[in-house]
């Protein structure tokens, strides 16, 4: 395995393995892996020859009041489950380098940006969709993979990649939780023992108005009257939106259907914790 930090040098040996025939998967992350990363490697190795991961704490898709400085890094740490998943290729720049002085070239995905989380977190979809450019540009994946519980940042970069004849397959792995429920994400380190069961009223959520659902309930309001009502039980947890959305343009849904995203956001103390079904597909 190894790990390159020079954006020159890591596109540079991207655009010779393109020109020797090799096909490239890329997972780009912000690090501090987890499960659900480990199962994009996966996913990503069974897929190509070379797997390249991106580990970069990307500074522009942080609000000002945002938790960039205590962004949860281990490097050692990342490494090893890197090297355990089969990576080839750790792509590790630096902030200095993604966004020299001068800087000036943002990409918006308009409208999938501006609901749910694009909501409370404004222009947090543009840093995003502006380092993915960047990185896929540098890394020239064939293609990328992106887990569901970004549920919304999977369909600001699917958009963005049609929109802009971007070369390349966009693939949205599995929501991976813990035994308990609980999606895992890198902010979960955050989480205080009592928070952290709290915090699992958000699948509980998930999977009452899944419940519903599946006995013939199609009315949104109803149904996000019962998550509501759960998430708004538990001590601690506050509710930032619980919202049906078409699957595929984030379009607010009042009758839902098979296709429809049920997506909900929640703060426990300083800790933002995101997670979301698509009501026909497994929870
Ligand atoms: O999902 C993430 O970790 C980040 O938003 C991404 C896609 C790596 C861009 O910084």
């Amino acid at each position: 395995m190894q790990t390159i930090s020079d954006i020159r040098q890591m596109q540079t040996l991207a655009c010779s393995l393109k020109r020797e025939g090799r096909r490239i998967a890329f997972v780009p992350t912000m690090g501090f892996l987890h499960e659900g990363h480990a199962s994009l490697l996966r996913e990503g190795r069974n897929n190509s020859d070379v797997l390249v991961l991106s580990i970069f704490v990307n500074p522009i898709q942080f609000g000002k009041n945002e938790d960039l400085d205590r962004y949860p890094r281990d490097m050692e740490r990342d490494l090893r489950i890197a090297s355990e998943c089969g990576v080839d290729i750790v792509f590790t720049p630096t902030a200095a380098d993604m966004y020299p002085t001068g800087f000036q070239t943002t990409v918006t995905v308009r409208d999938v940006s501006l609901p749910l989380c694009g909501a409370s977190r404004p222009g947090h979809f543009d840093g995003v969709a502006t380092v993915v450019t960047k990185l896929f540009n540098i890394v020239q994946p064939d293609v990328a993979l992106f887990g569901r519980k970004d549920y919304q940042q999977l369909a600001v970069i699917r958009r963005m990649v049609m929109d802009l004849s971007m070369p390349l397959e966009v693939v949205g792995m599995p929501i991976v939780r813990e035994k308990d429920g609980l999606a895992m994400s890198s902010r979960n380190a955050y989480l205080s023992k009592e928070q952290h069961l709290s915090a699992l009223c958000l699948h509980r959520a998930l999977a009452d108005v899944r419940g519903l659902f599946a006995g013939g309930e199609r009315t949104a309001e109803k149904l996000r009257k019962a998550a509501l009502e759960i998430i708004g039980a538990e001590p601690g947890v506050t509710i930032e939106y619980v919202e049906f959305r078409d699957g595929a343009t984030l379009d607010e849904q009042e009758v839902v259907d098979n296709a429809t995203l049920l997506a909900v956001a929640a703060k426990l103390g300083q800790t933002r914790l995101i997670d979301n079904s698509v009501l026909g597909d497994e929870l």
